[in-house]
């Protein structure tokens, strides 16, 4: 959630300054208050009207208007900003910015501002990759100044290329990102696996499960937006990767037990939050199996996948889930307990709004005590958000506890 986060979104003359309006309005659905400042330019491709209309606050297009009330509430609107976002920017404000320029009300504003920068540029190929850009835009990152990189793609000449505005999704995540550094997990490494495995039978099957990876997804975003640095491990979902997250992608049990092994000896917590096949088959064929004759029966031999949860071991926290049909609570208890964990987070996943596939999840904690907590239905969001209190009041209590030093 945004709420209480006050975003001054600057946008400049670009033909994606429409895209513009959809990222006004998601910041704002998400509870933001959203001060948009339009340079001249912008306000010829895209009404401000719209912008009001999004944001529901006035829209600040001129230094001069004295009705926009923008010549005494300028420095303020610098200091009211949790965050400046200018999107899409030119090479042009880019270019102001890198060199102190403050000739409008946008670069005004962020002149004067000590909060962060994100730019997210929009603009022909070759404008940005003009070494003149570059360098200006080398010479902002060595201040408070962070770049999303254009999208690659279909651009407004007619050309494809490099230079497009990045996903508003991405746009987004980035700012939850920057306005979470400083969050209560500032410091602390996550690695978080998601999804299920796929193991393959032959070229073209495979085993797998329901599994939708989202979850896992939900658990990195979540840490991610209160300031850690988050590895997520996830075999195939439909879900595209989050930004500001290190995202490695595996198939089979086997690999995700590498990623693991490979990424959690720096890490201070590890959440399993995947399906991992507890079976594979024995052997895979090259070739594609063969229909036999008919009403002859496929046999699969089929062998024990490794259990990382329980095979890896370390100085950090271990957290499990576990997917039940049955005894959920007794279940989930004898696998907290065999796998030695610090949590486990346990679900019915016969349910049809909680486990697989569904946004919401209806679980119970239970810790190394034996102590439960039945949460009620909720989004995978705010179960997230839950397992991490947990987690963060165990990792604050682990005696000798300071985190890694990284
Ligand atoms: N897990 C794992 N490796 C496996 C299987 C499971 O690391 N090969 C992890 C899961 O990510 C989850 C926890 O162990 O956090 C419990 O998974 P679950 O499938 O519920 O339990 P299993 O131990 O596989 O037991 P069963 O399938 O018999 O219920």
């Amino acid at each position: 959630m945004l709420a209480n986060k006050t975003i001054v979104l600057g946008i400049t003359g670009s033909i994606a300054s429409y895209k513009s309006a959809d990222l006004a309005s998601k910041l704002t659905q998400d509870g933001a208050r959203v001060e948009v400042i339009m340079t001249e330019s912008a306000t010829r491709f895209i009404s401000p009207i719209t912008f009001r209309g999004v944001t529901s606050r006035p829209v600040v297009t001129s230094m001069w208007e004295m009705s926009s009330g923008f010549s005494i509430e300028h420095v303020a609107l610098a200091e009211a900003a949790d965050i400046i976002v200018i999107a899409p920017a030119t090479a042009d404000i880019i270019a102001k910015l890198a060199n102190g320029i403050a000739d409008d009300s946008l670069t005004c504003t962020v002149l004067a501002t000590k909060a962060p920068v994100l730019i997210a540029p929009a603009m022909d190929t070759g404008m940005w990759r003009n070494s003149i850009t570059q360098e200006n835009v080398a010479r902002l990152k060595t201040r408070d100044f962070t770049f999303i990189e254009p999208g690659y793609g279909h651009l407004a000449s007619g050309c494809v290329g490099e230079g497009r505005l990045a996903d508003i999704r991405i746009i987004i995540d980035t700012i939850r990102q920057i306005l979470g550094r400083n969050g209560d997990m500032a410091g602390k490494r996550i690695v978080v696996t998601a999804g299920g495995t796929h193991e393959a039978i032959d070229p073209v099957r495979y085993i797998g499960n329901r599994s939708s990876g989202k979850m896992g997804f939900a658990v990195a975003e979540a840490a991610r937006n209160r300031g850690a640095g988050v590895v997520l491990i996830t075999g195939p979902t439909a879900l595209p990767d989050p930004a500001g997250i290190e995202v490695i992608h595996i198939q089979t049990a086997i690999q995700m037990k590498k990623a693991v092994v490979k990424t959690v000896a720096k890490a201070d917590v590890l959440i399993m939050a995947a399906a991992v096949a507890d079976y594979m088959p024995k052997r895979q064929t090259t070739q594609k199996i063969k229909k036999t004759a008919a009403g002859r029966a496929l046999t699969l031999d089929l062998v024990e996948t490794p259990d990382i949860l329980a095979e890896v071991k370390g100085g950090f926290l271990r957290v499990g889930f576990a997917a039940e049909t049955e005894d959920i609570i007794e279940n989930a208890t004898r696998k907290l307990r065999n796998k030695q964990l610090d949590l486990i987070a346990a679900n019915d996943v016969t349910a049809s709004n909680s486990g697989f596939e569904v946004d919401t999840n209806r679980v119970t904690i239970i810790s190394q005590d034996g102590k439960s907590e039945a949460l009620p239905l909720m989004s995978k969001k705010e179960v997230a958000g839950r397992i991490l209190d947990k987690v963060l009041k165990l990792l604050n209590g682990k005696p000798g506890a300071k985190g890694h030093t990284h």
